[in-house]
């Protein structure tokens, strides 16, 4: 079975306590749950990891590769920031889906800039968990059939 890492940044392991208001009620926990249930209705092994620090996400993403076939990434803070994230994600062969829980572009400007967008195969806004979700969807399209 093809496997997909789900991987989460920094500050999202406080999912529902923190501004739940912008990104919901669900722990990062029952997001993962959620994930790991739609991976296996699309013949899809899911795993999930999150980290608050740039090393640990980079480290995760070069394993990725040889384990995984694609990658879901919601690199939070760090989109706006991070030149060594780009440089990881860069670095590794296999697709990378960017996603995010909230409209980065109806919020604070800087918020609209990503230093990773050009090098994931696409990107997701504002969907709330489901931007995962779509993330993986997205994934799956790319590994069936081409059509
Ligand atoms: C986020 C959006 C980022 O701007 C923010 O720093 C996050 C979460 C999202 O999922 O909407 O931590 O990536």
């Amino acid at each position: 079975m093809s496997a997909i890492l789900i991987l989460h940044g920094p500050n999202l392991n406080l999912l529902a306590q923190r501004e739940p208001e912008i990104y919901g009620g669900l722990t990062l926990a029952e997001i993962n749950q959620r994930l790991v249930e739609a991976g296996k209705e699309m013949g899809l092994e899911v795993r999930c990891f999150q980290a608050n620090s740039e090393g640990a996400l980079i480290d995760a993403l070069h394993e990725a590769r040889l384990w995984a076939v694609g990658v879901v990434f919601n690199p939070a803070g760090y989109t706006h920031t991070s030149v060594v994230l780009h440089d990881a994600v860069a670095a590794i062969s296999i697709p990378v889906v960017e996603v995010h829980m909230s409209n980065v572009y109806a919020r604070e400007n800087f918020r609209h800039i990503s230093l990773l967008a050009p090098v994931c195969a696409g990107k997701i806004v504002g969907f709330g968990w489901r931007s995962y979700l779509l993330g993986l969807y997205a994934l799956a399209g790319i590994f069936s059939d081409s059509t």
